[in-house]
């Protein structure tokens, strides 16, 4: 896809972190966009400070992991701008630690923003996109813990190995059905975000029930290291520079970190000799 300006794109967690560098990004490509997010304030704050580009971006409270949610969101950017070209569905988060430790609520919080989440874009979204006809890309915001093992959160691995597997069948589908549609899986490692404050945004009936306990020597140590991780991170806008690059040049997935390519390699022949 090479042109964008005067289009539309969608950004789900388009108020914080990475959805926000790309509702910039796509602002300065001259497109209009819609914001979709659950966290008001963050959102309200996003509408303030993008105020200059008047009526080309507006917003929406939205809950990704409610169908119903993302149906209206879809009905209100038909509504606002037309036919919406870009679907970035980027909102994620993560909670749990190993498989058999993460509770159930922690499971289906992060199964529906990270998974079902992307499932509701794409079935709200995709049918209106093939029906106008005109070019346009699916993004799924997956992780580098998409491609590799070993996170520390079996949720959140589970859900972005879905996600990727998910945006390489929809790939082989628009190709299948000769769609002027791509899609491409966005796998980046640490970037500069508030992804490890997600549970500002936890619903108070997926909270856990010792989610107030006392924070302990060695758990605030392990805050501390994740905190300066990801402070010295990648800051968002170069992720978003490098989605436009790959849109430009028609990829399927997006690795803005190179190292990362190396371990995808290994990750490849640990399954081929069976580790
Ligand atoms: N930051 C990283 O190091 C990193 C690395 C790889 C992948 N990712 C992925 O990038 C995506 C964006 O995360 P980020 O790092 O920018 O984090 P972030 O917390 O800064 O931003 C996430 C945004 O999603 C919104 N959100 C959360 N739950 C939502 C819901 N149910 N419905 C709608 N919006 C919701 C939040 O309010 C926030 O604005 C996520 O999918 C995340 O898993 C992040």
């Amino acid at each position: 896809m090479q042109s964008f300006a005067g289009k539309t794109a969608v950004v789900t967690g388009g108020a914080a972190g990475i959805g926000r560098a790309l509702v910039e990004r796509c602002l300065t490509e001259g497109m209009n966009v819609v914001i979709a997010d659950v966290e008001v304030p963050a959102l309200e704050a996003t509408l303030d400070a993008l105020h200059s580009f008047g009526s080309r971006v507006c917003g929406r409270r939205v809950d990704v992991s409610q169908a119903e949610e993302v149906e209206a969101l879809a009905q209100f950017a038909r509504s606002t701008f037309g036919d919406i070209h870009l679907l970035f569905n980027n909102a994620g988060v993560g909670a749990g630690n190993t498989a058999w430790e993460s509770t159930l609520k922690d499971w289906t919080w992060v199964m529906g923003v990270n998974l079902w989440g992307v499932i509701h874009g794409i079935s709200r979204f995709v049918p209106d996109m093939l029906t106008h006809g005109e070019p346009g890309y699916v993004i799924n915001t997956a992780s580098i813990a998409g491609l590799v093992r070993g996170h520390h959160s079996a949720a959140y691995a589970t859900t972005k190995h879905a996600v990727v597997a998910l945006s390489e069948q929809l790939q082989v589908e628009f190709e299948r059905t000769g769609a002027k549609l791509a899609c491409a899986a966005l796998c980046p490692s640490w970037v500069n975000t508030r992804i490890n404050e997600g549970g500002r945004n936890r619903p108070g009936h997926l909270l856990n029930p010792d989610a107030n306990r006392p924070v302990t020597p060695e758990m605030q140590r392990h805050w501390e290291e994740i905190q300066a991780a990801a402070a010295e991170a990648t800051p968002p806008s170069v992720i978003a520079d490098f989605v436009f690059e790959g849109m430009r040049a028609g990829k399927h997935y997006l690795m803005p970190h190179a190292e990362s390519k190396a371990w995808v390699e290994r990750r490849f022949e640990g399954i081929l000799r069976d580790y």
